[in-house]
């Protein structure tokens, strides 16, 4: 493919599995440029980025992980882990799918680099919710969303990557919902 960001956008994969080295300097700080980029209602930013390096903290956030459904490992042998954290106080109605855009453009920027990563969704939740947990590991104010944790390192090169996706021809309509044939 010869458009570098059609071929980084399909090229991305979730891989939970690393090989472990130290993630150059500087690389982690372009990715978050990346994150700082993203586009968002009216412009607000109502992101936070909380960057962990510390082992125990990883330990920390890894245990929360495992009350999250889809937990697939990784967070402890991820060189940096990303948090996103959203402020709903900026704008109620939106800054979900903000923190998901710039969560979005991380992913991508750290594959454009060679470093991989992966999406560990964390639903709202209440007191003892792995949102609730995270907060309280990292001190992040109580009335943020946790969004996200992106553990990132490089990619072990024997992870089988996979998935596809549906057939355009399956998810757009045109004009009207239900003409899946352009003419
Ligand atoms: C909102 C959201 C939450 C996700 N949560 C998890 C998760 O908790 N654990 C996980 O292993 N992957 C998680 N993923 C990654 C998806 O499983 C993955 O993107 C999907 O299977 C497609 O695979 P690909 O990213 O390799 O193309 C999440 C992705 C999104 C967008």
């Amino acid at each position: 493919m010869e458009n570098e960001v059609l071929k980084t956008i399909v090229e991305r994969r979730s891989i939970p599995r690393f090989r472990e080295k130290e993630i150059l300097p500087g690389v982690v700080e372009k990715i978050l440029e990346a994150g700082r980029w993203a586009p968002s209602y009216a412009n607000l930013q109502p992101w936070e980025f909380i960057v962990v390096r510390d082992p125990e903290t990883k330990g920390k956030l890894s245990a929360v992980a495992e009350k999250v459904t889809l937990y697939r490992r990784g967070i402890q042998n991820a060189d940096v882990v990303i948090v996103v954290a959203a402020d709903p106080e900026v704008y109620p109605l939106h800054y979900r799918e903000d923190a998901a855009v710039t969560v979005q453009n991380i992913t991508l920027a750290a594959h454009s680099l060679g470093v991989a990563s992966y999406w560990i969704g964390i639903p709202e939740g209440g007191p003892g919710s792995a949102e609730s947990l995270t907060k309280e590991i990292l001190g992040i104010p109580n009335e943020f969303s946790v969004v996200a944790i992106l553990p990132l390192d490089y990619p072990d090169p024997t992870y089988k990557r996979q998935k596809e996706r549906r057939p355009l021809r399956e998810m757009v309509h045109y004009e009207r919902y239900g003409n899946t044939r352009s003419s």
